[in-house]
């Protein structure tokens, strides 16, 4: 699978979503943190804003949901019109319910990893999912630090997709950056959400490409991608 880049949008300026959607054009996804201030002490936007913004740009949605109790919210997200939507497993009561639910209605369904949230409990489930979602900080804010402790848990997770043959995604958020996003391929992510580091950047589109030549690069080196 190639190389995918997604601008967090947290890191925009929300007074002018549109425009900054369309200044990451030729990023494949738009990044979209639903925060709700219990599962993480953040508040941000809900289900009308993605209903607007979707309208407003053609670039798909992602959106990452940090918000208690998924499974009554995440079917909403796909009806607004979110392309992929990922719930915390930490919050969710059904896990394999909501991803069958999320995808029956027409979504990628995604599950997302706390950092002291290990993989291994969740091998048997990964077949009911199209993207895992890998944090590598703890959820809830932009322009964090990465936490490089979390580069054994994506090499040992995109084992198990090689050993079960999987075509599942790789995603790697939080302190995704020019000086980070290389280890984060070497060790098996594909999809790079990035926030501070493209919105942060002059030009966002080109810190878009370059991240993106970026990971192209050290995923042609890695030992993971080697065999295809
Ligand atoms: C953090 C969010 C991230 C955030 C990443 O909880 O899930 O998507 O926007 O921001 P950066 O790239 O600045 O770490
Ligand atoms: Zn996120």
């Amino acid at each position: 699978m190639a190389v995918q880049i997604n601008p967090s949008i947290l890191s925009a300026d929300f007074a002018r979503l549109a425009e900054e959607a369309e200044a990451v054009r030729g990023a494949d996804w738009l990044h979209v943190d639903v925060m709700d201030n219990h599962f993480v002490p953040n508040l941000t936007l809900g289900v009308p804003v993605v209903e607007s913004l979707a309208r407003a740009t053609d670039t798909p949605l992602d959106c990452h949901l940090m918000i208690e109790d998924p499974d009554r919210w995440a079917p909403q997200y796909v009806e607004a019109g979110a392309s992929s939507v990922t719930f915390h497993v930490e919050a969710a009561a059904a896990p394999v319910r909501l991803a069958r639910e999320i995808r029956a209605k027409g979504a990628r369904a995604s599950m997302a990893l706390k950092p002291a949230t290990p993989i291994e409990p969740f091998e048997d489930l990964l077949p009911e999912l199209d993207m895992l979602l890998i944090m590598t900080v703890e959820p809830g804010f932009g322009g964090q630090a990465f936490l490089d402790i979390m580069l054994p848990k994506i090499r040992r997770t995109r084992e198990l997709i090689g050993k079960h043959g999987l075509e599942l995604w790789l995603q790697v958020d939080g302190g995704v950056s020019a000086s980070t996003i290389e280890r984060c391929a070497d060790a098996g992510a594909d999809v790079f959400v990035a926030g501070s580091a493209v919105y942060g950047a002059q030009d966002p589109a080109e810190a878009v490409r370059a991240l993106r030549t970026q990971a192209e690069a050290a995923t042609a080196q890695a030992s993971w991608a080697c065999d295809h």
